[in-house]
């Protein structure tokens, strides 16, 4: 059967719609679209600097966008309340670019804040420790709880942080350029956690990357961000065949 098919009828549960956003004349998003299926890896790849990290920020309303809408799981979140955002926030992991521990904290800490934070999501005999412990070892580092980020490498801190991410359970997840700053071997493994994380918990996921190499593993679908918008979409196999010029550099330049 065909994939792309059977995709598009999956259910949308994040969608942005004509998402602008500016810095004085820096027009970095003009009129950006994307939905994202239930189950699917999608990426959004672009080259450094065309405001992929912006258009996230806005997803998780670090950012305020110009114009356009954004929903998740229904809800446009422009329209909730701070409460309800709150909420929908905890089905929502998000991993940022570098991977942004506290470095104060132990690595249990570290993972214990996001509980504290979202406790309502969790019943109050939820055993805290058992959670941690098994968000730790889906990411292979149960034996590093009682560490501090200055005692990890730059691929376990990643791990941390994406064990920080999944304990929330969350339904969607977003990684801002997850294998950035790793060496290729490390990047390898973070990519085969991600795709280990989506099949045991079948979740939603949106990776932005400019790395080729990532995007090519982990896409079920891509869409390339070129001068703003979301220039084009398709699997990896589709636009990496693409005669049309910018696109084609978009791959030459990026291998
Ligand atoms: N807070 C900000 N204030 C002003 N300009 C910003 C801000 N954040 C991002 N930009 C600009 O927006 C553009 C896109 O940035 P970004 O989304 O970080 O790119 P990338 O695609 O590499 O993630 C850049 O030109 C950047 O300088
Ligand atoms: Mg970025």
């Amino acid at each position: 059967m065909n994939k792309n098919s059977d995709i598009s009828k999956k259910e949308v549960v994040l969608k942005i719609k004509d998402l602008h956003k500016s810095f004085g004349d820096n027009h970095v998003l003009n009129g950006f679209n994307l939905e994202l299926y239930q189950g699917e890896n999608l990426v959004i790849m672009g080259k450094s600097g065309t405001g992929k990290s912006v258009m996230i920020k806005c997803l998780v309303g670090l950012m305020e966008a110009d114009k356009g809408t954004i929903t998740v799981m229904k809800n446009d979140i422009t329209k909730l309340d701070r409460e309800a955002l709150d909420i929908l926030r905890a089905d929502i992991g998000f991993l940022f670019q570098g991977s942004a521990l506290y470095d104060s904290m132990s690595v249990r800490e570290n993972l214990e804040f996001p509980l504290r934070r979202h406790s309502k999501k969790f019943k109050k005999d939820t055993d805290t420790e058992g959670l941690v412990i098994e968000a730790l070892e889906n990411v292979g580092l149960a034996n590093a709880i009682d560490l501090m980020p200055s005692e990890l490498s730059g691929g376990m801190k990643r791990r941390v942080a994406l064990a920080r991410t999944l304990i929330l359970q969350p339904k969607i997840i977003l990684y801002d350029e997850p294998t950035s700053g790793l060496d290729p071997i490390t990047a390898k493994e973070i990519i085969i956690l991600m795709q280990n994380i989506q099949k045991k918990y079948n979740t939603s996921s949106l990776i932005i990357t400019h790395d080729v190499d990532c995007a090519r593993v982990i896409s079920d679908r891509m869409i390339l961000l070129i001068d703003g918008i979301d220039y084009a979409e398709g699997t990896y196999k589709e636009l990496s065949a693409s005669e049309d010029p910018k696109i084609k550099a978009f791959f030459k330049q990026e291998l």
